[in-house]
């Protein structure tokens, strides 16, 4: 089987006007159509969810926030740990209270979790009123997916493996005005023993830089003032397109489109980022002073069993490299914690390493079983209390490094990004590197840079006023 599927730009076309078709159709009912699309998992789905919502918008339907008395639901859903499964069937079982008092709703799953032979079956099975149910790689064919749904009125299963696809020419409805997400690859190659992705996602593959690169320039031209990259390993960018390029030089290419943006990025996997990249990221003053660089382990017998194919030394010294070229980098990272097999003093090298490294943040996460992975083969001894009360230990004193860290920015000026108002009315902006800031200040000054004097901290954020 081919691995990457491009799909023709005529095909896309294709589907534009089965949603103009669609749009026929639904105007012959009275009425405004709503649609509801609710988002679960990493920002990959959050970039998908934006295409969807282009499709939906192409069709004629407007956005609802909530599932109550919308004419289509759309979760779109991730399978990275059980409890996410737990919460997409728990809000996929509420929907039959919405569709029995709205008969004529269209429900429909797609996401990570639609690609799991197991969930679909379920689905199938004791979710009779779920009506269209697809996989990622099937993303770029909703329109006709749904169309059928619409015009034959059974239910539409199309979540076997299938090639993954590029697609390019989807019309994208963006949830924000300042912030952006752009994939510039799609799918892993990586296998990490954990992780479900690789099987949900299909295959690396890579979207041309010229296509990226025209997605960045529109964006900046639109006044975007934050870009994030995307892609389950970024430093793997390019390899499959035999054009002889690789992230850094995206990077730069990014770099170089004139406007008034920060570049993020992520995710890094560490066995690919390299000095290459680091120097790039110090000489390019859109690219934020930050890396997301998940360790997922400070034990090497652990590194190795998880297929990570890097070790603790090799993870440190790329610290090391970072931090000789960008001293004040913003780091944080992701850990599992209970890892099957993972001894005790196992663990107490992950939480050397957090103190070795010190993170500004951690992402920490239980081990959690997926279907079909290697690790969920493996015996897995240690209790549960064990593993729980790890977990807290590593929190607690990862929520001491980070309230440290945040008390080094008082009394200091820092260049932000004002993008919102939180609950208390009080203004919320990003630095560079992305820590959060409590400001006060006029709403008018939402997504304009300025820069704050930071007058407070907190664990989780700093408190700063305008100059
Ligand atoms: N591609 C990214 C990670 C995507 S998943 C990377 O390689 O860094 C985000 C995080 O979820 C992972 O970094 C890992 O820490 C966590 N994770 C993935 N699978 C998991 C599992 N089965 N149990 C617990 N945590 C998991
Ligand atoms: Fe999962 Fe590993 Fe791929 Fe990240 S690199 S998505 S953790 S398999
Ligand atoms: Fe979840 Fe799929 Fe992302 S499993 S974390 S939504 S790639």
């Amino acid at each position: 089987m081919k691995e990457t599927l491009t799909i023709a730009p005529a095909e896309i076309d294709r589907q534009l006007s089965i949603c103009d078709q669609i749009r026929q159709l639904l105007d012959r009912r009275p009425g405004q159509k709503k649609a509801f699309v609710d988002t679960y998992g990493c920002q990959q789905n959050e970039a998908d969810s934006e295409r969807l919502r282009g499709y939906l918008a192409r069709m004629g339907y407007e956005f609802s926030d909530t599932e109550e008395g919308a004419d289509l639901v759309l979760l779109n859903t991730c399978a990275i740990r059980e409890h996410a499964e737990q919460r997409v069937f728990g809000n996929v079982g509420a929907l039959s209270h919405t569709k029995r008092r709205h008969p004529e709703q269209v429900i429909c799953v797609c996401g990570c979790m639609a690609r799991q032979d197991h969930v679909a079956k379920r689905l199938k099975q004791s979710f009779p009123y779920v009506d269209l149910v697809f996989g990622p790689q099937l993303l770029w064919q909703f329109p006709e997916l749904l169309l059928r749904k619409l015009e034959k009125g059974k239910r539409v299963f199309e979540t076997e493996d299938v090639p993954g696809s590029v697609a390019e020419g989807i019309p994208v409805v963006r949830q924000n005005n300042i912030k952006a997400w752009v994939s510039i690859m799609y799918g892993c190659n990586n296998f990490c023993t954990y992780c479900i992705v690789p099987y949900v996602r299909g295959r690396e593959r890579s979207r041309r830089p010229e296509d990226i690169l025209a997605e960045v320039r529109e964006l900046a031209q639109a006044g975007y003032k934050d870009i994030t990259l995307l892609g389950q390993n970024v430093n793997s960018y390019g390899k499959d397109l035999d054009l002889g390029v690789d992230f850094a030089w995206l990077l730069e290419q990014v770099n170089d489109i004139p406007g008034d943006f920060v570049i993020r990025f992520m995710t890094s996997h560490p066995k690919d980022a390299s000095e290459r990249l680091f120097d790039v990221m110090a000489k390019c003053e859109k690219v934020a002073p930050c890396l997301h660089l998940p360790f997922q382990s400070g034990s090497s017998r652990v590194l190795k069993a998880m297929n990570r194919r890097y070790t603790r030394e090799s993870y440190l010294e790329l610290v090391r490299q970072l931090r000789a070229r960008i001293p004040d980098v913003v780091l944080t990272s992701d850990v599992i914690v209970g890892f099957p097999g993972e001894t005790q003093e196992e663990f107490e090298e992950t939480m050397s390493l957090i103190e070795e490294v010190r993170y500004d943040a951690l992402f920490t996460f239980v081990f959690s079983p997926r279907k079909g992975t290697p690790a969920e083969k493996l015996e897995d001894p240690m209790p549960k209390e064990q593993k729980s009360a790890n977990f807290q230990k590593l929190l607690q004193r990862q929520n001491e490094i980070s309230g440290e860290k945040h008390k080094e920015y008082v009394g200091k000026t820092y260049r932000c990004l004002v993008d919102g108002v939180g609950a208390d009315g009080r203004l919320s902006a990003r630095t560079t590197g992305g820590r959060l800031i409590h400001l006060e200040g006029d709403e008018a000054l939402i997504g304009t840079w300025q820069q704050a004097h930071i007058t407070g901290s907190s664990t989780w954020a700093l408190f700063g006023e305008i100059v």
